[in-house]
């Protein structure tokens, strides 16, 4: 099983950046959030055969917090959010860089399903992070079909 602390940091990065002013340094903060592949089927009762995604290792008995080879689930998503307010509740910007759904087949997805829950987690991070600016970046999991975002004429973005 995964500890907590670990999984964690497998989906938040923070990164410290000094930049030069006059002669003193300002230091600023953002967080950076990227990979979520939030799994809304998640369960630790799950048969992780069918749940989790990468078979190659023994996942078979799937943490509250999630599983290697496993996608996240709500418990993780939640705690990370929890972490990011708990470490720097007031960063300087947010950047976000998608990835937010699960990796199942396209057979298990609709738009509305894909676009509910990039809702879902803007919803989380906007009532954590009321007043930070936050810069997105799609992932050729946050449409669907996955990979297949075209260049124009695309109704949905
Ligand atoms: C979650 O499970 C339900 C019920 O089996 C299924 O209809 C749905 O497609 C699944 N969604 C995802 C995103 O895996
Ligand atoms: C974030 O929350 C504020 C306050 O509830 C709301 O006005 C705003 O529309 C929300 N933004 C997004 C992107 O959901
Ligand atoms: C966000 O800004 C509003 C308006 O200035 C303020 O009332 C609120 O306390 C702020 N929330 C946080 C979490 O900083």
């Amino acid at each position: 099983m995964v500890t907590l602390q670990k999984a964690l940091w497998g989906i938040i990065l923070v990164v410290l950046v000094t930049c030069p002013y006059h002669t003193q340094a300002r230091i600023g903060t953002f967080w950076h959030v990227t990979d979520f592949h939030y799994d809304v089927n998640y369960t630790t009762t799950g048969d992780s055969q069918n749940m989790c995604w990468d078979h190659r290792v023994d996942n078979t008995s799937p943490g509250k917090f999630g599983d290697y080879g496993c996608d996240t689930p709500l418990e993780l998503v939640t705690a990370a959010i929890q972490a990011m307010v708990k470490i720097q509740p007031k960063p300087d910007f947010i950047l976000w860089t998608g990835d937010d759904t699960a990796h199942v087949a396209d057979k298990y997805f609709t738009t509305t399903k894909v676009v509910n829950i990039i809702h879902e987690l803007t919803d989380k991070l906007n009532r954590s992070f009321p007043n930070t600016t936050f810069f997105p970046v799609l992932g050729n999991h946050d449409y669907y079909p996955k990979n297949q975002v075209s260049h124009y004429g695309n109704h949905d973005y």
